[in-house]
C-alpha cells in the first residue's frame, strides 16, 4: 500500500539510503527543519578547493525525507559550492521520479533537504569570511527562524509529556 504511493526511486533510496550519518571533523554542518511536521535534517560537508569531496546527512523525519537526503547527497558529491547551490527542488523531485510520483503533501521534504545543504554552505562561507550570495543570506534567516520555533515547540511538548507523566504517577499512588 505505502509502496504504491511512491516512485521506485523514492522507495529504493529509503530502503538503501546513501551517505547517511556524520562526517568526522566536517568543514561545514547545516541544519534545517519544517514547521508543519517538525522534521529536522542535518547535512555534513567536507570541502576541498571549493568542491564538495564528501557529504553525509542525518534525518529525523519521514520516508520521503530520508530518500531526499540520500538522493541529494549523491547529486552534490563532486560538485563545486556554486554548482551545488544551483540544484533546485524541481531537480531533486525529478530525480526521485517526478512530481506525479511524490504526493503534494510530501513536496516539502525536498525543500527540507535543500535547506540543510544551503545552511551548510552558508556556514562554510561565513566561517571563512567569503562572500555570501544575497539569496542564501535571506534563506538562512528564514531557516533559523523556523528552527527556533521548532525548538520551542519541542520544549513545550516535552514539558507537556512530563506533566502528563507526573499526573498519571500521582493517580497511581
Ligand atoms: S513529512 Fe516532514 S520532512 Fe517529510
Amino acid at each position: 500500500m505505502v509502496k504504491s504511493l511512491y516512485s521506485k526511486e523514492v522507495f529504493e533510496h529509503f530502503k538503501h539510503p546513501r551517505n547517511l550519518g556524520k562526517i568526522k571533523n566536517p568543514d561545514a554542518v547545516g541544519e534545517a527543519g519544517n514547521l508543519l511536521c517538525g522534521d529536522v535534517m542535518r547535512i555534513y560537508l567536507k570541502i576541498k578547493n571549493n568542491r564538495i569531496v564528501d557529504v553525509k546527512g542525518e534525518v529525523l523525519g519521514c520516508l520521503v525525507a530520508i530518500a531526499n537526503t540520500s538522493m541529494l547527497t549523491t547529486m552534490v558529491k563532486g560538485k563545486t559550492l556554486k554548482e551545488a547551490l544551483k540544484i533546485r527542488k524541481e531537480d531533486l523531485i525529478k530525480k526521485l521520479g517526478g512530481p506525479e510520483k511524490v504526493p503534494p503533501f510530501k513536496l516539502h521534504c525536498s525543500i527540507l533537504a535543500l535547506d540543510a545543504l544551503h545552511e551548510a554552505i552558508y556556514n562554510y562561507l561565513k566561517q571563512r569570511k567569503l562572500p555570501i550570495p544575497k539569496e542564501l543570506k535571506e534563506r538562512h534567516l528564514a531557516i533559523q527562524k523556523t528552527l527556533k520555533i521548532i525548538e520551542q515547540r519541542h520544549k513545550e511538548f516535552i514539558e507537556f509529556e512530563k506533566n502528563l507523566f507526573d499526573e498519571s504517577t500521582q493517580k497511581i499512588h
